[in-house]
């Protein structure tokens, strides 16, 4: 127990040493976290195989973290939530708008599905994961100026692609490997037990998970404190004993503060670089990375990730395959 808790320190202590160095060499404080939090990408690789490298020399071959369960964000993590729904909505409604309305329709779509989410949790009116997506997604296609009400049949064949979602393309694999391995394996999401059903079976995940827990079963959403002990309770694992993997910053943040050993996958983004009018403006994909991509609560060092999991390739969509090299992790 000594021994984990020097692991994941060691961890932390690596981003704050950098954070350090960088201030001696003339940098804010400020400024050097806000540089490992905004996807400063050679610098997080920095940290990343600095700390890996340590941990790794320490830990190596004994689990050192005892590690016996991973717990899976689903959305954003093991499934794309843009490059589905981007060609989906390219497809029904045609060429009439361009790639950067279609860009905005959909990064709107996924910060206001999150947005939906913490209201309803703040205001302690739950409606499922999917009815959220809906709203959203009106409230998104509204904003680049089409009206849902105009063709609703349009509007529920986008949200209904949300159903079935593609897996990034490592993710199968990885978990394969990790269930050979011997690592219970699960999902925990915002999703609803219907979304959760659909979209693992569709991705044919479902004999290598042991569950798909939703949120459902306390009607609120991440990162409300209720969410995480779901993941104790289905699994029957101790919170000692479990990973819990997300590439949302806010949900790492969530089981974290739970106190859930924790990996923050950082993938990057997964749609082609679209074209901005002017060179001086900011791509929607990059926004989002700017609002969501980031370390949340950068000033607070508490609640950092315990590992910051890069793609070993210049691949974004490699994202997950980081895991398989983690310490604890490792057979
Ligand atoms: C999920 O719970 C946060 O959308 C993310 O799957």
């Amino acid at each position: 127990m000594k021994d984990q808790n020097k692991e994941t320190k060691l961890h932390s202590g690596e981003i704050r040493k950098l954070q350090s160095s960088a201030s001696t060499r003339g940098m804010t404080r400020r400024s050097a976290i806000g540089l490992l939090g905004s996807g400063g990408l050679a610098l997080m690789t920095g940290v990343a195989a600095v700390a890996a490298g340590q941990v790794a020399q320490a830990g190596r071959g004994r689990n050192p973290q005892q590690i016996t369960a991973l717990v899976f964000d689903a959305y954003g993590t093991l499934f794309d939530v843009f490059l589905p729904v981007f060609n989906r909505a390219k497809e029904i409604y045609g060429p009439t708008y361009n790639d950067l309305l279609y860009e905005t329709l959909i990064q709107v779509w996924r910060l206001k599905q999150l947005e939906y989410s913490w209201l309803r949790t703040l205001i302690r009116e739950y409606r499922d994961f999917y009815s959220c997506t809906i709203s959203s997604l009106d409230f998104a296609l509204r904003s680049v100026g089409i009206d849902p009400d105009d063709d609703p049949a349009k509007r529920d064949a986008l949200a209904s692609r949300y159903l079935t979602l593609d897996a990034y393309p490592e993710a199968l694999e990885v978990l394969t490997t990790l269930k050979s391995r011997g690592f219970k394996l699960a999902i925990l999401s915002n999703g609803s037990r219907d979304m959760l059903q659909q979209v693992v079976v569709a991705n044919n995940m479902q004999n290598v998970l042991d569950e798909w827990i939703s949120v459902d079963e306390v009607g609120v959403f991440k990162p409300d404190p209720k969410v995480y002990p779901l993941a104790e309770r289905e699994l029957r694992v101790p919170r000692k004993q479990i990973l819990f993997v997300s590439s949302n910053s806010f949900d790492v943040l969530g089981a974290k503060n739970y106190g859930l050993t924790t990996a923050w996958i950082r993938r990057g983004g997964t749609l082609p670089q679209v074209a901005t009018p002017t060179p001086s403006a900011i791509a929607p994909s990059t926004l989002f990375g700017i609002l969501r991509g980031r370390q949340e609560f950068q000033e607070e060092t508490t609640l950092l990730p315990d590992y910051v999991v890069l793609p070993p390739s210049a691949t974004p969509t490699e994202g997950l395959r980081g895991l398989l090299t983690l310490p604890p992790l490792e057979v």
